[in-house]
């Protein structure tokens, strides 16, 4: 471990703490979000545990009576961000945005657990029926011939991927109406989503708002669904870590086993022939993303080897300095400088390369680690950054960039 940038990684975690919970950054991010805390609760489990278990318990308290928990959730108004709380129009237990995002939490849950059993023993038996809830949320109303799609590009957390291009071009965004964009404020332009998408993520927000967020109602006739393989490998992942901290607690694993095995026929669905490759797949008209993405190198994540994905990353990562960019650098979109287009994402370098170890592959791990280490060593710790030459983009001062230094980039 480097004692400087520790030093540094752990000065992000402080200054971005608004008490009980981490925002992303300052300035383009003030809230609570989903998948970003629980890389937080990981970070802050590497030399605080009690303020890991304060993460989690914070984003738990804004789980919805159906199981959902939220994207973001609005703590404290700040008008610095679009779209707010009042344009979500949401009654959750706590101001929240009304789409959920990546499911790693059963994951960092049970990694913060093994580190110190006893002191988490109370924290996973409250948490695991409310995992279990929310898994069961997924299953019922985010699946489609067993793979995970979302309603939304940020439900993927990959807001603004060539994935969606295709299912987003369909919809017409009628009605939609002025708004102020915020991000555009805060970062350059060029780094950001275009209008006529914004257009298109406000225009779902507003039907969900319209339909009160009820999952039946918005189930009808569905705009945008697409099935992703970074949702499914990331509940599959999570589910099996579920089934372990259940049987932990002696709560029951059956139903949670099933979903494994649904989710992995799911993620067959997922495969492109074509392509060669884990694709996103528009589940109401059919047809492929056509997007060779660092979602789709989630497979051994969650638990599924496949020769032709370790081709695939051999080839992404020849192409790139730093590690695997968010979308194939010989394809025709590639943007190395554009939102989930290009960019490099330390946190999905990090769930990649636990994939890769996990199933043996130990000197790609390897490879992915030490790629992902020299870019922070050399660039700090930004939101994102370009694969070709490393340089920083989006946000600085990034949590989830620190959390992943401290457990995984910056440890042999
Ligand atoms: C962006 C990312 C999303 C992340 C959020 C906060 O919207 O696409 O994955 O959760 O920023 O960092």
């Amino acid at each position: 471990m480097s004692e400087p940038l520790d030093s540094a990684a752990k000065a992000i975690l402080h200054g971005n703490d608004k008490g009980g919970y981490t925002v992303p950054t300052a300035g383009l991010y003030p809230y609570q979000w989903n998948w970003d805390s629980m890389f937080a609760a990981w970070g802050f489990s590497t030399f605080d545990i009690p303020r890991a278990w304060e993460e989690v318990e914070t984003l738990f308290t804004g789980q919805w009576p159906s199981g959902m928990v939220p994207h973001i959730l609005f703590h404290r108004p700040d008008p610095g961000y679009f779209p707010g709380p009042d344009v979500w129009g949401c009654d959750g237990p706590v101001p929240s945005s009304g789409i959920s995002q990546p499911p790693v939490a059963a994951t960092f849950i049970r990694k913060i657990w093994e580190q110190d059993p006893e002191a988490g023993r109370a924290h996973i038996e409250r948490l695991v029926p409310q995992l279990a809830d929310w898994h069961r949320w997924f299953m019922a109303w985010r699946t489609d011939r067993g793979a995970v799609f979302i309603t939304h590009p940020w439900e993927a957390g990959r807001d603004n991927a060539p994935d969606w291009d295709n299912a987003m071009a369909r919809i017409d965004p009628v009605g939609v109406g002025e708004y102020q964009r915020r991000d555009t404020a805060h970062v350059d332009a060029s780094m950001r989503p275009t209008k006529e998408d914004y257009d298109r993520y406000i225009w779902l927000v507003q039907r969900g708002r319209r339909l009160g967020w009820d999952d039946a109602k918005m189930a009808e006739d569905p705009p945008f669904r697409v099935a992703d393989p970074g949702m499914t490998f990331i509940l599959l992942r999570a589910n099996r870590d579920l089934e372990a901290l259940a049987a932990e607690v002696g709560h029951p694993t059956d139903e949670i086993a099933d979903w494994t095995r649904v989710l992995e026929d799911g993620a067959e669905t997922l495969w492109n022939e074509e392509l060669g490759c884990y694709d996103s797949r528009d589940a109401v008209h059919g047809g492929w993303g056509e997007s060779l993405s660092n979602a789709s190198f989630l497979c051994w994540y969650g638990g599924v080897d496949r020769p032709e994905m370790l081709r695939q990353l051999d080839r992404v990562m020849s192409k790139a300095r730093y590690g695997v960019a968010s979308y194939d650098p010989d394809g025709a979109k590639f943007d190395s400088k554009r939102y989930w287009r290009g960019p490099i994402w330390g946190i999905m370098n990090t769930l990649i390369g636990l994939g890769l170890s996990q199933c043996g592959h130990e000197e790609q791990a390897r490879r992915v680690k030490a790629t992902t280490r020299a870019l922070i060593e050399d660039h700090g710790f930004a939101e994102y950054f370009d694969p070709l030459n490393g340089a920083p983009a989006g946000g600085g001062r990034f949590t989830w960039t620190a959390a992943i230094w401290l457990a995984w980039a910056g440890r042999e």
